[in-house]
């Protein structure tokens, strides 16, 4: 009797295995990554295809310390990749021994080598996404358009008043962009030696100013669309073109060298806070 009732015919046996190869297969593609770190995949994502396939998009920033805007500036990030199906890591410490910043490399190589993504955009947290509906996505797709050579690269930056700003950069996520980071820690190194103390930027900075042949991996955006800064902070690139409404992104860099007061980023956040297009409310039919 019981052999009978849990008789299971050929047809269904095969059902069941093919459902349990679906079933690993999903466990294996939508797993944990390398860095130990949640990474959040949207499955109604939408969104554009370059080569016919979404592309995978990974937001990286940190906080390292107590803010009046933590919040805002989380909630801002989560919201914008929660609508596009993009994945927000954040770390919340540093360790790096070159400096705190330094960290940005850092998270960006364990990105790559997480093998999860096709492009990983490093956000400085003191940023906000003012137009939620414009995909980061066409941003890379414009660039490699307007390169002469897209499949070389691998980085896309922009400079402000003073050259690069590394607040707002995107990175392919394959190795050869590990061994262009190696080449930028490497002359902050050499420098250190000389007595010469290089934060991230300066070091990326004169990297790309170099002779080096890796240069050709970087990308220079305009900075109104990656990066855009108030006119409060009025430190533009040779596009001379600061944040205005509808804009991709504001960039809030160096806010104390240009508003008085405690708190100067944190104003400047709040202050922009009314102008963020927020899009759909994403309550529903989303995780
Ligand atoms: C990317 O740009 C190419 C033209 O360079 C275009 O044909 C393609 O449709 C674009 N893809 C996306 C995702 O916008
Ligand atoms: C691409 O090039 C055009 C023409 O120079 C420019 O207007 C546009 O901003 C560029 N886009 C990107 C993403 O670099
Ligand atoms: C926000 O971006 C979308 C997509 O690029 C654009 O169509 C829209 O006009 C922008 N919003 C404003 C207020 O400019």
């Amino acid at each position: 009797m019981l052999t009978r009732k849990f008789h299971i015919p050929p047809i269904t046996g095969t059902i069941l295995l093919l459902a349990l190869v679906y079933f690993l297969w999903q466990i294996h593609w939508t797993g944990p990554t390398h860095s130990g770190h949640p990474v959040h995949t949207n499955p109604w994502s939408g969104g554009s295809t370059a080569g016919g396939r979404h592309q995978r998009i990974a937001i990286i920033t940190f906080i390292t310390d107590q803010k009046s805007y933590i919040h805002l500036s989380l909630k801002n990030k989560a919201h914008y990749v929660k609508r596009h199906g993009y994945d927000l890591i954040v770390d919340y410490e540093s360790h790096s021994t070159r400096g705190t910043t330094w960290l940005k490399f850092d998270m960006v190589e364990r990105l790559i080598n997480a093998n999860q993504h096709d492009w990983i955009w490093w956000m400085d947290f003191d940023t906000l996404i003012t137009n939620t509906t414009i995909k980061v996505e066409d941003i890379i797709n414009e660039s490699l358009a307007n390169s002469t050579a897209p499949a070389d690269v691998d980085f896309l930056v922009t400079n402000d008043c003073n050259g690069l700003n590394d607040g707002s950069f995107i990175v392919r996520s394959h190795s050869r962009s590990i061994f262009f980071l190696n080449h930028i820690r490497d002359l902050h190194d050499r420098e250190q030696r000389k007595g010469n103390s290089l934060n991230d930027q300066e070091s990326m900075r004169d990297f790309l100013k170099s002779e080096d042949a890796l240069v050709r991996h970087a990308h220079r955006v305009p900075q109104w669309m990656l990066n855009a800064f108030p006119e409060e902070i009025k430190c533009y690139d040779d596009y001379n073109r600061g944040w205005e409404k509808g804009a991709f992104l504001v960039h809030f860099a160096g806010a104390w060298a240009h508003v008085e007061g405690d708190d100067p980023t944190g104003e400047l956040m709040r202050k922009y806070e009314g102008e963020v297009i927020w899009g759909p409310d994403l309550d529903e039919g989303f995780l």
